[in-house]
């Protein structure tokens, strides 16, 4: 067992450090938007604040390193250079997936590392949708929660990969009992979050309506994780012409989702495909709080370490501000205002 998870594991991170999981055809739609340029802009550059909320913390980037992996020596360590670059940057940082822990304390001291890597950012942790069906681990989780003080829980809904993975888990029954019960006995927020298909605005009204408190809208055009998996079993077929590229682009997510948010309150994370600081910069103009991205951090990290990731993000903020000073928007609230034209509508 530990063998298999530590193979398939290893075969994520080799696989997620190429571009062949990317989408083939479908994109997430970024690049049919442009920012609407302000020659008259009012915005003094200095002054915009890049600070965002989350849950009470003040992150200082709107941008958040997305649930990635763990569970063996290879993952964990990842994760632990995700904690410190996380730390350097003050931005929150979603563990991989914590089911490897359920059933044993023996991995406990790597979320007690991790945390004491990362001591003031938030940590958000990361459980499958399957596993809250099955109400499986539910003491363990809030243990964890409690003694490294996590902030928020990320419950992943992924029914695309589960269909495709050997042993997958693609049916939960009374999911909707299962998540509303789960939100109420572990008492941090609950983020509800895909892993690259997409969450409709109905999806999104349903899970926060259980009680959900922010949505990953983690859309179509990043990483393919049916993408992952066909890598992984060799197949090719009509299948996987078909669901390779499966899902809501990531763009159209955000944009729905935007418009919910004036509706509800909760708060919206951006992710699937966020992959360089203008497609993050879009992101946000669209309606999200945070973007957040997976694949990319894992890459700047394989490439050059925790310091390659604090100067990704460092970037994406300066180019940001620049973004805004040329749109006209001195905070955020200004930015999600009408920044963005289609291209179609120059021409
Ligand atoms: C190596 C790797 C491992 C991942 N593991 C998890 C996980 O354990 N739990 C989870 O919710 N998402 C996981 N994801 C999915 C990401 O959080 C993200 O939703 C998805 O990859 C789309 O974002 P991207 O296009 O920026 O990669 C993983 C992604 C990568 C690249």
């Amino acid at each position: 067992m530990a063998k298999d998870l530590a193979k398939r594991k290893r075969e994520h991170l080799q696989l997620c450090l190429t571009d062949k999981v990317a989408f083939r055809k479908k994109t997430s739609g970024f690049e049919l938007y442009d920012f609407i340029h302000n020659a008259a802009t009012p915005v003094s550059v200095v002054k915009i604040s890049l600070k965002t909320k989350f849950f009470g913390f003040t992150s200082s980037l709107p941008f958040m390193i997305s649930c990635m992996t763990g569970g063996t020596d290879e993952t964990n360590n990842i994760n632990r250079k995700l904690a410190v670059a996380a730390s350097q940057l003050s931005i929150p940082l979603g563990l991989g997936s914590m089911r490897y822990a359920l059933n044993t304390d023996e991995h406990d001291h790597i979320f007690h590392d991790i945390r004491s890597l990362a001591p003031d950012v938030p940590l958000i942790g990361n459980i499958g949708i399957a596993q809250i069906t099955k109400r499986e681990g539910f003491e363990k989780l809030l243990k964890i929660s409690e003694e490294i003080k996590m902030n928020a829980i990320a419950v992943h809904f992924n029914p695309l990969q589960e269909l495709f993975q050997k042993h997958g888990e693609p049916e939960w029954a009374r999911l909707d009992e299962g998540f509303a019960e789960f939100v109420k006995y572990i008492k941090i927020p609950v983020i509800a979050k895909e892993v690259g298909s997409g969450i409709s605005d109905g999806t999104a009204a349903m899970l926060l309506k259980l009680g959900a408190s922010a949505i990953d809208s983690a859309g179509a055009g990043g990483t393919s994780w049916s993408g992952v998996e066909f890598l992984r079993s060799k197949r090719k077929d009509e299948e996987t012409e078909i669901f390779w590229d499966w899902g809501l682009p990531s763009s159209y997510c955000i944009k729905a989702l935007g418009k919910l948010k004036k509706k509800k309150n909760f708060l919206l994370i951006g992710s699937g495909g966020i992959n360089d600081a203008l497609i993050a910069a879009k992101a946000i103009a669209l309606g999200a709080d945070f973007a957040a991205t997976a694949r990319t951090a894992l890459i700047a990290l394989d490439k050059e370490g925790p310091d390659g990731v604090v100067s990704m993000f460092e970037k994406w903020g300066s180019i940001l501000k620049k973004i805004m000073y040329l749109t006209g928007a001195q905070t955020f609230p200004e930015f999600r205002n009408k920044k963005l034209i289609r291209y179609e509508k120059y021409y």
